[in-house]
């Protein structure tokens, strides 16, 4: 009896959905490479797309004046992370177009690239497809555009892009965001 009850709980837990971020590690993320002019920026959201060395990310924060956006990532999926229900959620296209671009879509919005890829490796650094990012200059308000690594050094474009770590600071504060789309 004692067995067939415990099985049956452990089996119910497992069943359970992963959505609640809360039972995900939630972390910010700082670009690695040093030498260059992204190294030690923060990663911000905003208008659907990644950025490192932002000055103003204008999302709506439980804290505005924390100017980095805080991701989690639930099976293989990097979202974005807020206390509410509506899910801002990653996708890249690494086709031939896309060339590796990241963006996010809110709530119901269709993906127009692949969700999922997404890992923290042994280094506790931020990959896609097991590569590391690359970060390309002069985007908006001076800040750098992220980019996933889909064999193309300068993507979208771009001029000067140099390879980087994504290095994962984990918070167990998360500020909540909602960025703008
Ligand atoms: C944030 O708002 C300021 C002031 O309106 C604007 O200049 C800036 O371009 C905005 N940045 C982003 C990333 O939307």
């Amino acid at each position: 009896m004692q067995l067939k009850h415990l099985l049956f709980t452990a089996a119910t837990v497992a069943a359970l959905p992963a959505t609640d971020a809360s039972s995900s590690e939630t972390f910010g993320v700082i670009a690695i490479a040093s030498g260059t002019g992204v190294q030690n920026s923060g990663f911000s959201a905003a208008k659907s797309s990644l950025f490192a060395g932002l000055p103003s990310q204008n999302a709506s924060c439980d804290r505005p004046n924390e100017n980095f956006a805080t991701f989690y990532i639930n099976d293989g999926s990097l979202y974005l992370y807020d206390a509410s229900a509506t899910p801002q959620e990653f996708f890249v296209d690494a086709s031939g177009m896309g060339q590796g671009v990241i963006q996010y879509t809110t709530g119901a919005q269709p993906a127009s690239g692949a969700r999922g890829g997404w890992a923290i490796d042994s280094n506790n650094h931020l990959q896609y497809d097991g590569k590391d990012l690359i970060a390309c200059p002069n985007s908006i308000d001076g800040a750098w555009s992220i980019w996933a690594n889909a064999g193309v050094d300068n993507p979208g474009g771009n001029k000067n892009c140099v390879g980087i770590a994504a290095r994962v600071e984990k918070t167990s504060n998360p500020n909540g965001c909602v960025y703008t789309q």
